[in-house]
């Protein structure tokens, strides 16, 4: 029996990379029902630097997978290795909460929902944005019918990707990653929380250059060999009938960033950049010209990574559902993948699984 502090669920977290700071932050600062046991790393020394700086244990990657007193693993690895880690964690009986994508193909994520099961405990996914203060807000103008009934989407992820920055770029133009798995997510998890579940897809892609040049750090100059399709552009169709557009690009010069937008029989709303948590959130009304903005009506708007979480940890305390499932990270992952399929094979592409679109969090 894991023994945590009064009130609190523990964490172990496994991947002292990138994102580690603000998880380490967050949940020590932010969320009263957590306390973070240690961390760990292939990297000893990072998973070291980082349990000094936010003063938890530094563990081995087995020992803290064993360790009697994690009930949840948060799992912030490359997404190549969320499917093994996870596993680890829950045939040790450990609850699981991956950094997206759940899994990197079908398969993997399938059995990490069974085996969750078979043990009786819970597995999550990232992102957890759509439990920010911006999408919840959307949510609810949405389900209380600001704009009548959902008619289409359209989520645009364009830009250049990468390699003019980011010091080791190479993985975002190899399987598994790409505008649609690593940025594209993003957008397909707002729509499903907000929407539902998706029905079938119909795509196209390509890659429009064959390779790419390192723009910044060590590696400046190198080349990369593009290996997975960076310009994808595709039709959803939800299991409601809404119709809608998703555009991921790494191919194209474009400074917005992003356009998230649902069109109602009544209206339109402008949403956030769902790789945020706060606004801005804005309303066109039927018949009118100008936009205004909303008002938004939850918290959590700064940068909240974590909230999914607190919302497992609150999900063991309480037996509610957990909102960033793993189900709903699965469904996402076979929607991604369909879209990807689709441009493959040249045809629709039915997407299997369904889900339930996550409650809102309660206002208070
Ligand atoms: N960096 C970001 O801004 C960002 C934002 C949102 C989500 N994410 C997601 O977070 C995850 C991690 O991203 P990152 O940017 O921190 O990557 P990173 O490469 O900086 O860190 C990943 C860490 O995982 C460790 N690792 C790899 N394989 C391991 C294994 N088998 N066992 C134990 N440790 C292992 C690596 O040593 C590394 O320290 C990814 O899924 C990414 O998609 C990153």
């Amino acid at each position: 029996m894991a023994s945590s502090p009064a009130g609190k669920v523990n964490v172990g977290i496994v991947g002292a990379g990138n994102i580690s700071d603000i998880y380490l932050k967050n949940l020590s600062a932010m969320f009263d029902n957590i306390n973070v046991v240690g961390i760990a790393d292939l990297v000893v020394e990072r998973a070291q630097d980082r349990a000094e700086k936010f003063g938890v244990g530094a563990f081995s990657v087995d020992e803290l997978l064993a360790h009697p007193d994690v009930e949840i693993v948060l799992n912030l690895t490359i997404p190549a290795v969320h499917a093994e880690i996870a596993g680890k964690a829950i045939a040790n009986g450990k609850s699981a909460y991956n950094e997206k994508p759940l899994a990197t193909n079908r398969e993997d994520g399938k059995a990490l929902l069974a085996e969750a099961s078979a043990q009786g405990v819970l597995v999550g996914s990232a992102p957890d944005t759509f439990l920010g203060g911006g999408l919840q807000s959307a949510r609810k103008y949405l389900d209380d019918g600001l704009i009548g009934a959902p008619v289409a989407v359209s989520a645009q992820m364009l830009g250049h990707g990468m390699e003019s920055w980011h010091p080791d770029p190479s993985f975002f133009f190899q399987p598994g990653a790409g505008p649609l798995f690593d940025v594209g997510v993003y957008y397909v998890q707002a729509l499903a929380s907000m929407i539902g579940p998706v029905a079938r897809v119909a795509s196209m892609a390509r890659a429009s250059f064959p390779e790419r040049i390192v723009g910044n750090g060590p590696k400046l100059g190198e080349k990369i060999a593009v290996n997975t399709p960076t310009h994808i552009m595709s039709s959803l169709e939800f299991e409601n009938g809404v119709i809608g557009a998703l555009g991921a690009s790494f191919d194209v010069w474009e400074t917005t960033n992003s356009t998230l937008v649902i069109y109602g029989s009544e209206g339109t709303l402008r949403l956030p950049d769902p790789n945020t948590f706060g606004g801005p959130l804005q309303l066109l009304k039927g018949g009118e010209t100008k936009w205004t903005d909303l008002p938004l009506v939850y918290g959590n708007t700064e940068n909240s990574r974590g909230l999914g979480v607190w919302d497992m940890a609150n999900a063991i305390q309480t037996g509610e559902a957990v909102r960033a499932s793993g189900e709903l990270g699965y469904h996402v992952l076979d929607i991604m993948t369909a879209v990807l399929d689709s441009a493959e094979q040249g045809r629709h592409v039915e997407v299997e699984s369904t889900v339930d679109r996550p409650d809102l969090l309660p206002l208070a």
